[in-house]
Order: C-alpha cells, then sequence, then structure tokens
C-alpha cells in the first residue's frame, strides 16, 4: 500500500446536523465519525493519510493523530477540497494512486476498501468508483452509463432532470484515482451547477469525455455506505455499529443476552464466557475477563479493568478503577477511582465518595474483605485484607480500616477483630 495516499474530505460544517461541533466529531459507540474510516483505512495498511479540514479545524485535529492536514478555508465543494492536498501529492514519485473518500461515511469496511484499491490496480484505469443500486437512491449523485455500459457522468440529485432521478445506481463517495489523471481532472472543474460548487463526482464526465478508462465496484449493503448528514443517520449508524460490536463480541465467546438493549463501545475488550445482561453500558476503554456476569442495568465507564469470575450486578456504575478476581459488587452501588482486591464483597448500596467538589481522590479495598451493605468510604480511604465495614458505616478519609479488623458506626471506628 506505499504506492497508495487516502484522502478524507471533512472541511464541511454538518449544517444538517444543526450543531456546534463539526459533524465528524459526533460520536458513534463513543468514537468520532471521522475516526472510524481512518482505523479502517489504517487496517488495511493505509498509512499516508491526508485529511482535509476547515471548519472548527483544530477541534478536529486534537481527535486524530499520526494523519496529516489541509486546510480548506472555505467550502468551496468537494473538488476543491481534493485540490488542496495537490501539493502534497504531486511532489511525492512513490505515490501514484489516490484513495479518496467522505468523512461523513463511516461505516464502510476493510474488505470494500481493499475490493477497489485492488480492482484499481489490477484495471489500471483512471477511476475506479465504488456504486450501489438502491430502490431509494434520494440524496446521492446517481451514475450514468451509457448503451454499452460505459460510466459517462456523475450527476448530483440537485442537479438531476426526471429521467436520470429515476437511475436506481448511486456514487456511494469513495474513488481510486489514478494520481495524474485525478489532478488534471480537478483542475478543469467548474462550479456550473444549482449549488455554484466545484464537485469531486465532475471529475468523472471530464475523464470520459478524455476516453480515460472508468471502472467500477459495487455494494449490496445499504448499511456501508450510510452517510450522516443528521441526527438520524447517526442514530441508524450508530445502531449498525452496536449490531457490529455484540456480534464480534459474541464470536470470541461472549453471551450479549440481548443485542438492541446493551451499549458497547468500540474498542472494548471483553474475555469468553463472560455473559452480559440487558440495558448494560459499556463504555471504550473497558476490559472485562472471563466468566464473569454483568448487569443487567450496569454502567462500566472509562478506564475500568474487571479481572475473571466477577460480578457486578444491577443499578452499579464504576468509573476508573481494578475490580480483583472473584469480587462481587451486586447492587446498586457507586464505585468511583477504586482498586479492589480479590474475593473482595461489596455490599448492597455502597457509596466510594471519590470526590469531594474540587478533586477526586483513591479509594483501595484489599483482598477478602467485606464491605457492609450501605456503606459509604470517602476517599481517599484503605480497606485493609479481610477487613469488615458494618452495614451503614461512613468510613471517613485517611481513617483506614486495618487488615482484619472490624469497623462500624458514623464516623465508622474499630469494633474487635474479625474471625473470617
Ligand atoms: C456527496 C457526493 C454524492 C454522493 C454522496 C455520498 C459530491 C459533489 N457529491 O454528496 O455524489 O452520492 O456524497 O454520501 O461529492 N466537504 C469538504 N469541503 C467542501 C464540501 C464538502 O471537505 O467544500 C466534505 C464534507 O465535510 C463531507 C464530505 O465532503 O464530509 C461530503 O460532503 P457532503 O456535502 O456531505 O456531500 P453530499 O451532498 O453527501
Ligand atoms: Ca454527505
Amino acid at each position: 500500500m506505499n504506492n497508495i495516499a487516502a484522502i478524507i474530505l471533512a472541511a464541511g460544517e454538518g449544517t444538517r446536523m444543526k450543531s456546534s461541533i463539526p459533524k465528524v466529531l459526533h460520536h458513534i459507540c463513543g468514537k468520532p465519525i471521522i475516526k472510524y474510516l481512518v482505523d479502517t483505512m489504517r487496517s488495511i495498511g493505509i498509512q499516508n493519510i491526508i485529511v482535509v479540514v476547515g471548519h472548527k479545524e483544530g477541534l478536529v485535529k486534537k481527535e486524530l493523530q499520526g494523519v496529516r492536514w489541509v486546510k480548506q478555508a472555505e467550502c468551496l465543494g468537494t473538488a476543491d477540497a481534493a485540490l488542496k492536498t495537490k501539493k502534497f501529492l504531486v511532489a511525492d514519485d512513490k505515490i501514484d494512486s489516490v484513495l479518496i473518500s467522505y468523512g461523513d461515511t463511516p461505516l464502510l469496511t476493510p474488505k470494500t476498501l481493499k475490493n477497489i484499491i485492488d480492482r484499481h490496480t489490477s484495471s489500471k484505469s483512471g477511476c475506479t468508483l465504488l456504486t450501489a443500486r438502491l430502490k431509494n437512491p434520494t440524496g446521492y449523485g446517481r451514475v450514468l452509463r451509457s448503451g454499452n455500459d460505459k460510466i459517462m457522468k456523475i450527476v448530483e440529485e440537485l442537479d438531476a432532470v426526471i429521467y436520470e432521478k429515476v437511475i436506481e445506481e448511486i456514487n456511494v463517495g469513495m474513488y481510486c484515482f489514478d494520481k495524474k489523471a485525478l489532478f488534471e481532472a480537478l483542475e478543469l472543474i467548474t462550479p456550473n451547477n444549482r449549488k455554484r460548487e466545484y464537485y469531486l463526482t465532475d471529475t468523472i464526465e471530464i475523464l470520459a469525455k478524455l476516453n480515460t478508462p472508468i471502472d467500477s465496484v459495487s455494494i449490496d449493503d445499504p448499511e456501508e455506505f450510510l452517510g450522516i448528514n443528521t441526527r438520524e443517520d447517526l442514530i441508524q449508524a450508530e445502531q449498525v455499529v452496536r449490531r457490529r460490536v455484540s456480534n464480534s463480541i459474541m464470536q470470541r465467546g461472549v453471551t450479549v443476552v440481548d443485542p438492541n438493549n446493551t451499549y458497547i463501545d468500540e474498542d472494548v475488550e471483553i474475555e469468553k464466557d463472560t455473559t452480559i445482561y440487558p440495558y448494560t453500558f459499556i463504555e471504550k476503554g473497558v476490559k472485562i475477563g472471563q466468566n464473569c456476569n454483568i448487569g443487567p442495568f450496569a454502567r462500566l465507564r472509562s478506564s475500568t479493568i474487571v479481572d475473571d469470575n466477577v460480578s457486578i450486578g444491577n443499578f452499579v456504575e464504576i468509573v476508573r478503577s481494578h475490580i480483583g478476581r472473584d469480587t462481587r459488587v451486586n447492587h446498586q452501588c457507586y464505585i468511583g477511582d477504586t482498586i479492589i482486591g480479590k474475593r473482595v464483597n461489596i455490599g448492597a448500596g455502597t457509596i466510594v465518595a471519590n470526590y469531594d467538589g474540587k478533586s477526586k481522590y483513591k479509594t483501595i479495598i484489599e483482598d477478602n474483605a467485606f464491605i457492609g451493605s450501605g456503606s459509604i468510604l470517602i476517599a481517599p480511604v484503605k480497606v485493609g485484607k479481610g477487613a469488615v465495614t458494618g452495614a451503614g458505616s461512613v468510613v471517613t478519609k485517611n481513617k483506614n480500616v486495618p487488615a482484619g479488623k472490624v469497623v462500624a458506626g458514623v464516623p465508622a471506628k474499630i469494633l474487635k477483630k474479625t474471625k473470617r
């Protein structure tokens, strides 16, 4: 893939989202829209990625590492955006093909990207286009072919006349161009359309008129090329990714009891024989070991690690914490910034008060501790090995519970040596 550079167009505001943040930064299953395409490109070995930014570029740049940036100050159209990369690409002799896609189509799969590149490499055409057939093609550019099936032109919805509007073959919005043909065609584009924009899609007509061969690859699954233009599209994409995530987790031996009502972010790791019950939320970066039961109605937030054989029950929220193996946190608890050892029992309604209104503090609960129902642990605090807190205890900050001791009361005081 060293001879290929990829361009992602993401300078637009995404007006139809009606948002104060750029469209490509909205999240799908915990990950910004634009990052999907970048990750997919990298997964098939494309390293040379240029992102065209404009609207609130600083925000977009913060979300992506390891790509190159080009600024399009004014959104004059997709062709103008692509032309902005010329200074990087024309001088680079190693690059002979350019893959162009739109930052708002995150669901294209690695297989589709590979197909279009492979086809382009073998056919050596000026452009290889990704197309699909839709019974309702509204909103997409239509692909016009001649009588002998040669691609002649793409016409945008707004500019299409009635007989073009009924064409069911649409422009998905991914192209693999011969670099030379691309920049030659881009220079010739004029904003001769209803929106007065420079359309990338006009490269096709220009190349066809120059008798440059144009090839296409088609895909069947409309989910793959869903372009996110509105909030409704965003939620539709969320549902697709959620199903993809559940499927891939289940293929690794995890049971997701009700995938439609379970919300697992994109980069969560869960090991085999763990069961996730409905209405559970698991955020990005969470890692869960084998043989665990999670939920129903559990919320595992960022940077939480759960070891093997752990049970986390209903209405439990855990954030930035480590839960050791064979530990139970079964009913209505909040655990924040806490390291919990092995074989610990966290009683119903336990709260770790990790925030004093200004800062957050850590709590440590060591192996075999038993936290009685309704305990409040005010951080920073440590509960030693095998120690017990009585039901309703309030363990105040820095009043560490020594190993093996029992505390109770408000504030909690040491009662006697535990026999556990
Ligand atoms: C585009 C295609 C259409 C295709 C559809 C697939 C064109 C002219 N039309 O239409 O044929 O069927 O995608 O989803 O290309 N952008 C810039 N700079 C600009 C304008 C747009 O970077 O000046 C970026 C936007 O941020 C966006 C992407 O290009 O990520 C696509 O732009 P958008 O306006 O959404 O194009 P569509 O109307 O969806
Ligand atoms: Ca779009």
